[in-house]
């Protein structure tokens, strides 16, 4: 293997230190702590992990965890009203409703339910105009991360030509807009471009986030290109192996061949995520107690 690995896993746990320190001197100077709520609705398993996962690391900073869990069923009204009690609790600086939603739901109703203040997801309109237009705001935590593990590997990203696969509202257009401010040239991929190989090809960073398994292949990397990899797909276990394989959008082995750096899954954007969100949640929380942080996180 030539690639470098991008340690995301080891820089998520130096981020959540700083984080939990801050959380610590916020708590002191505020009189509260800060507080995130997240919201799931329905039982989808992969969102039930996730939410798990996200209120566990939000103590664990030392913030406050306010879990609501919906059953599928639920009627959007009565969605809409816990996020407007949401948006009122002094104690809750930031709120995530999980994604995706069960299917009577109307997904951009329910975002935009969501005070722009406390958009700590960055999914509101408000965020993604803000970050369209290069005003600060709300960043979706997936892209911040990845955005985060660039610059630490590469420096200054200005001039450079960056190919993101994949136009999804929480990871490809904000990943784009990301690339766009730090002057990147940038082109967005999808599933009708043609001739994606020979797009990825002149690219000096890629990020792959299209949800098919191990899709980018080695030969279609620029020789030294910075691969993020922000898929996570689960494939039937290998021949002699109990457990289901856990794979990118990149072909791992053929690429860390040709990569220059390349993100390894798991353990390279994953971690980022929760990280990014704890750090918007203590973001937001400053902004409501009219407190300066001390540490760019
Ligand atoms: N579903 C998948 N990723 C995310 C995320 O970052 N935030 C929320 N709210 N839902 C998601």
């Amino acid at each position: 293997m030539a690639a470098k690995l991008i340690d995301g896993k080891a820089f998520a746990s130096r981020l959540r230190a700083r984080v939990g320190e801050a959380a610590r001197r916020f708590e002191a100077a505020a009189g509260r702590p800060a507080g995130l709520a997240v919201v799931l609705v329905g039982a989808d398993p992969a969102s039930e992990v996730y939410v798990g996962a996200k209120g566990k690391a939000t103590r664990e900073a030392g913030m406050a965890s306010f879990e609501h869990r919906l059953p599928a069923e639920t009627p959007e009204g009565e969605l809409l009203a816990l996020i407007e009690r949401l948006n009122a609790d002094p104690a809750v600086d930031g709120i995530l409703v999980q994604l995706p939603l069960p299917k009577h739901m109307d997904e951009a109703a329910v975002i935009a339910a969501i005070d722009p203040g406390k958009d700590v997801d960055g999914f509101t309109t408000e965020s993604a105009g803000r970050l369209a237009t290069g005003l600060a705001g709300f960043v979706p935590c997936t892209p911040l991360g990845c955005l985060m593990l660039l610059k630490d590997h590469l420096g200054d990203l200005s001039g450079f030509d960056a190919v993101v696969i994949g136009r999804s509202n929480i990871v490809g257009k904000p990943m784009a807009q990301l690339l766009l401010a730090e002057s990147c040239t940038v082109t967005v991929a999808h599933s009708r471009t043609r001739d994606l190989q020979s797009l990825v090809r002149r690219a000096d960073i890629v990020v792959a986030a299209v949800g098919r398994a191990e899709m980018v292949k080695g030969d279609w990397l620029k020789p030294g290109a910075t691969v993020i990899d922000v898929g996570i797909n689960r494939l039937p276990p290998a021949d002699g192996e109990a457990k289901a394989r856990l794979v990118g959008d990149v072909d791992f082995a053929s690429a860390s061949e040709a990569a220059g750096a390349i993100t390894p899954v798991p353990g390279g954007v994953g971690p980022m995520t929760i990280a990014v969100l704890l750090r918007n949640a203590l973001v937001a929380a400053h902004i409501h107690a009219g407190l300066r942080l001390e540490e760019e996180l």
